[in-house]
């Protein structure tokens, strides 16, 4: 049916046909997309949520491009893990808060409806199809390292190939373990994975720099047996047992050390094998 537009709607209507995007166009392989909520869970971290081009596909467990267009057309881009599973409708992305960081600096400053520059292209190691298969999957996180791992445990696919999920993420202080807390306890509730995750996923959190009720780096924990002890569970197994590691460079190559000399072999998207680690992140 035709509607007469009022002279009012009219000129409305002109002048939003008339408002154009006049910033220099993106390349070809990044888009802008808008903030939808912004989560501050201590001085030092944060996470954010934007929204999801139709055509964006990931597998759970990769990084993409994450960035600020700080001078219009020239987008200053940082590696940064997709926090959430590939069914969600729209990403997430945990971040730290570098007071001087070049990038975090300003990207800690965004609020809803904030334009981010966004990648076209995830890539990464930290996916189930790089590892053979296994009955046990350890995902060993420090700081913001659990990111990928937040994919991951809210993925189905991760408790179909697995029968238990082990968790771990060590921080410096017992509210930067704010986040991961939050994670598991939503994923044992959500509709889509709870059942699985409350059967298989468990959660091991410890506290490196102040008092908590359980202290020490992931690597002495696995070193002093106390890990192993405290879940029930026997020493590595090559025949058995699955490793992803995210953390700083230091960490990912003591833990990876440890998997190497339980006879775990590195794997990568070309040759899945027993341990993965993502460099991405570190210098
Ligand atoms: P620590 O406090 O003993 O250095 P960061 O913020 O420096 O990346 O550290 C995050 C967490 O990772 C901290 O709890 C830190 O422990 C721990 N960590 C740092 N280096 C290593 C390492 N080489 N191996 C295992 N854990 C580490």
């Amino acid at each position: 049916m035709y509607t007469k537009q009022t002279p009012l709607e009219n000129v409305m209507q002109q002048a939003s046909l008339q408002v154009k995007d006049e910033r220099p166009s993106l390349p070809a392989s990044l888009t802008r997309q808008t903030v939808t909520s912004v989560h501050h869970w201590t001085d030092r971290l944060f996470h954010f949520r934007i929204t999801r081009p139709a055509d964006f596909r990931f597998r759970s467990g990769e990084f993409v491009m994450i960035g600020l267009e700080l001078k219009p057309g020239k987008p200053l881009l940082r590696a940064y893990s997709i926090a959430n599973p590939s069914w969600d409708e729209e990403l997430e992305f945990f971040s730290i808060k570098v007071p001087n960081g070049p990038l975090t600096a300003h990207l800690q400053k965004i609020e809803p409806g904030d334009e981010v520059v966004l990648g076209r292209k995830p890539t990464g190691t930290l996916v189930l199809d790089a590892l053979v298969p296994g009955s046990r999957l350890y995902l060993f996180s420090t700081g913001t390292g659990i990111a990928p791992f937040a994919s991951l445990v809210r993925d189905p696919e991760t408790y179909e190939k697995f029968d238990k999920v082990i968790l771990t993420h060590t921080c410096r202080q017992v509210s930067e373990l704010a986040y991961g807390l939050d994670l598991v306890a939503k994923t044992r509730e959500d509709p889509l994975v709870g059942e699985f995750a409350a059967d298989k996923l468990i959660h091991y959190p410890s506290v490196t720099q102040e008092p908590y009720e359980r202290q020490g780096r992931i690597t002495t924990l696995i070193e002093s047996g106390q890990l192993f002890d405290e879940l029930g569970l026997p020493p590595f197994d090559p025949a058995q047992d699955r490793i992803m590691i995210c953390g700083s460079m230091a960490m990912l190559q003591d833990t990876k050390a440890l998997a190497e000399k339980a006879g775990l072999t590195e794997g990568s998207n070309a040759q899945p094998a027993e341990f993965l680690i993502e460099k991405a992140f570190v210098g």
